[in-house]
């Protein structure tokens, strides 16, 4: 069985430090994990006013999420929050009201930093957007990853051991996560 994985990079960096997090984890994922990346960088501020006609990248999003068996979200903490562009994303795919996108989805989250609490305050943000979306989060393990240079190569290659250990066991359990959720709460 493979399980088609959206995940959103909370940062529209060209350099991203999440980004090659995004990539560092997918190197060392299970095998039966694939992963389609969700853009966010395209859409346009949403307004209720789109409701009755969402423009096409949000019809695409809704799509990619629709079509993904769980999300996870890869993203840096900026101002003790998740970026406006991730927020602006979750808003879009929750709406409109009767159609939100994240209804029993499984989904993990986890980011890098380059301060030291490495996204602990984001990531407590972005639970408490996720819940009133009624995602289905994996609350254990944390992963709160502290960026320091070198650390990822731009491949995706994690250069220290014990980083890249905690890595591959963070995505093995959000594949244990995902098979728990879809069992009772399929999806298509
Ligand atoms: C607008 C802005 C706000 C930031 N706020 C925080 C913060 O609250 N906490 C933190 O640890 N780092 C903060 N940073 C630093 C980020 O950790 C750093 O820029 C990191 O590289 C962002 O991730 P990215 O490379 O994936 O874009 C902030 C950076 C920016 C640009």
């Amino acid at each position: 069985m493979v399980y088609k994985v959206g995940y959103f990079v909370g940062s529209l960096s060209s350099r991203s430090i999440n980004r090659l997090l995004s990539k560092a984890l997918i190197r060392l994922a299970p095998e039966d994990l694939e992963f389609t990346e969700i853009p966010i960088g395209d859409l346009p501020l949403y307004s209720p006013d789109y409701d009755a006609d969402f423009p096409p990248s949000a019809v695409a999003l809704k799509d990619a999420i629709a079509a993904s068996q769980a999300l996870l979200f890869v993203t840096p903490e900026y101002n003790r929050s998740i970026p406006g562009a991730l927020k602006n994303a979750i808003d879009w795919a929750s709406r409109p009201w009767g159609q939100n996108s994240f209804d029993h989805v499984p989904a993990a989250v986890i980011g890098a930093s380059i301060g030291g609490i490495g996204t602990a305050v984001s990531q407590q943000s972005l639970r408490g957007v996720l819940s009133f979306c009624n995602a289905r989060q994996m609350t254990a393990p944390e992963a709160y990853i502290h960026f320091t240079p070198g650390l990822i190569t731009e491949d995706g290659d994690v250069t220290m051991e014990s980083t890249a250990a905690f890595l591959a066991a963070y995505m093995e359990e959000f594949r244990l996560h995902v098979e728990r959720v879809l069992t009772v709460l399929p999806r298509g």
